[in-house]
């Protein structure tokens, strides 16, 4: 029989909902005269109820549910949580029981990512409360535990101590309760939302949404704020802001705070007469919040509301950044994120230039935050052209690389952390004057990286299977990631770049990320490939002009 031994952990928290009348949860130990322990706890009758049943450590149970499905399952309330994380558990078909699955081989499948963050299943959208705090990064994110498709949000969490390896941690948030009860009626949850550490404690802001399935005048979105000492513990949430102001659309949420001079601002994702707009609030205290005014208004049509802005100061100057829903740019390409630089006097954002955020446009809700001298932002590996291939336990939607962000010229750079390096492994390929290919590479996540000693055209294969295939495109028309045979094809990814002097390109599963000249671009694009083996082929017109080209494996974070 299958028992999983709790090691450190206290506490077993499981998503369970009735198949059958009186499903339940059942967990069973020996004492130690032999005799049977049972706890048993009934699953939630209409929605997903998130059960916490108390364990012992280094003990070992059977656990089983009966008449109920079971969402996501893990052990919890281990006295070293921030090293430890969460232990997953998994349900064999076979005998009805829970088992440890190894973490390793559970993120080790093609259509998955081995060196990106993602769940350990199911549905993840927008970065959530980034931020370090004593001595570990940590990431919250939309969830939806319950399966692979936007559902009620709930707040993920993971830590990590160098950027690049996670550790998964117990769910934050839920849904209001009169949501899970109706949701015929009723959609929303844990929006979006940042946090703002300081030495002792982290304050987060984040909206809470209630509203008709679709949006609308009676939608609700407020601005609630919550606190932790130990990222493990968090407070009651309290509402800070109730309404949108005058003028504003009910579309009023996703706050970043940000600390300057004394004040707290906060940037809110709205829209001002049919426009897209960030609105600006301030405080004294972090609690009693006050409208000044939209901190920029969105002149160009067709750009619903920003969702997740960002406003930072960095290198001198002050950016905003945004994303444009459900806007198409002439490109094809849906829902972009635009950056704005300018200077900030008087809460007054005087803008300078502006530009797309990510040529791939599979990058959205990006949120940043600064540590140490840095400023790193991640965002969410979205799809909005659909291509998912869906898979037994798998996930949906994953983050970006973090990616340290620089303004130079009035430009937004954009480079991989530093801490990547950590995961690069042995050299592939490399070479230099000419051309390269790699028709086959076990595993499918691999960087690479090419040098031109002068712009040059040329066509690098970073994906294929049968008839489908992404690729890297310079030529006369500039430089573009180009799909075949999936939904995007057709629609131009095009970079803001007038030549291309360096790339460094990610490939991991079902994601490519392009970083070009050092960060003047980047560009994110999912493609999903059936099998586990990977390909790269550099074809430049010109190949004596490439001046260095090195393809190397990437470790799985996971290990
Ligand atoms: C952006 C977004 C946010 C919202 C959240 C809901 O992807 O729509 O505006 O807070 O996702 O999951």
């Amino acid at each position: 029989m299958k028992k999983v031994n709790t090691k450190n952990h206290t506490c077993l928290e499981i998503f369970a909902k009735q198949t059958a009348d009186g499903g339940k949860v059942r967990v069973l130990s020996r004492n130690a005269d032999g005799s049977v322990q049972s706890v048993e706890k009934l699953a939630g009758r209409t929605y997903f109820a998130w059960l916490k049943i108390p364990l012992k450590q280094n003990t070992d149970y059977e656990i089983y549910s009966e008449e109920c499905e079971v969402s996501l399952c893990y052990l919890s309330g281990s006295g070293d949580m921030l090293e430890e994380g969460v232990c997953y558990l998994e349900k064999n078909p076979a005998d009805d029981r829970f088992y440890v699955p190894d973490q390793a081989a559970w993120y080790d499948r093609p259509s998955r990512e081995s060196y990106h963050f993602s769940p350990w299943k199911n549905w993840m959208n927008d970065p959530n409360g980034l931020c370090w705090f004593q001595g570990y990064y940590h990431m919250f994110y939309q969830f939806n535990p319950h399966g692979q498709q936007w559902s009620n949000m709930y707040w993920g969490h993971a830590a990590s101590r160098d950027l690049v390896h996670w550790v998964h941690f117990p769910v934050v948030l839920a849904p209001q309760e009169e949501i899970l009860e109706r949701p015929e009626e009723w959609k929303g949850g844990a929006f979006s939302g940042c946090a703002v550490a300081s030495e002792e404690e982290v304050v987060f802001y984040l909206t809470r949404h209630k509203g008709p399935l679709q949006d609308g005048e009676d939608t609700v979105e407020q601005q609630w704020m919550m606190k932790s000492r130990d990222m493990i513990h968090f407070s009651e949430e309290t509402c800070v802001i109730g309404q949108p102001p005058e003028g504003a659309s009910f579309d009023f949420r996703d706050p970043k705070v940000l600390r300057a001079n004394d004040r707290w601002y906060m940037a809110l994702g709205s829209a001002i007469e049919g426009k897209g707009a960030i609105l600006l609030y301030e405080s004294r205290d972090g609690e009693q919040w006050e409208y000044v005014h939209p901190l920029l208004v969105e002149e160009r049509e067709e750009v619903r509301c920003f969702e997740c802005p960002d406003f930072m100061e960095l290198d001198g100057k002050y950016v905003a950044i945004g994303a444009w829903m459900e806007h198409r740019d002439e490109c094809g390409r849906y829902q972009m994120s635009r950056y704005y630089t300018g200077t900030w006097h008087n809460r007054e954002f005087e803008i300078e230039s502006d530009g797309w955020f990510d040529f791939g446009s599979n990058c959205y809700a990006m949120q940043s935050f600064a540590h140490q001298g840095r400023r790193i932002s991640i965002g969410w590996i979205s799809d909005f052209y659909e291509e998912h291939a869906a898979d037994e336990n798998g996930a949906y939607g994953s983050m970006t690389i973090p990616r340290e962000l620089h303004v130079k010229n009035g430009k937004l750079y954009m480079t991989p952390v530093r801490e990547m390096d950590l995961l690069k492994g042995e050299a592939l390929a490399q070479g230099r004057g000419e051309n390269l290919s790699l028709p086959k590479i076990e595993g499918n996540a691999y960087r690479a990286e090419i040098k031109f000693d002068k712009n040059t055209c040329f066509t690098i294969l970073l994906g294929k299977d049968k008839e489908r295939e992404l690729s890297l495109v310079n030529d006369k028309d500039g430089l573009r990631l180009v799909t075949k045979g999936v939904k995007s094809e057709g629609i131009r990814f095009r970079a803001d770049v007038e030549e291309v002097r360096t790339l460094e390109i990610y490939v991991d599963g079902r994601t490519a990320e392009v970083y070009v000249n050092e960060g003047e671009a980047a560009g994110t694009k999912v493609f999903y490939n059936s099998s586990a083996d990977g390909c790269f082929a550099l074809d430049a017109e010109a190949p004596e002009h490439v001046a260095w080209v090195e393809v190397a494996g990437m470790k799985s974070i996971w290990h």
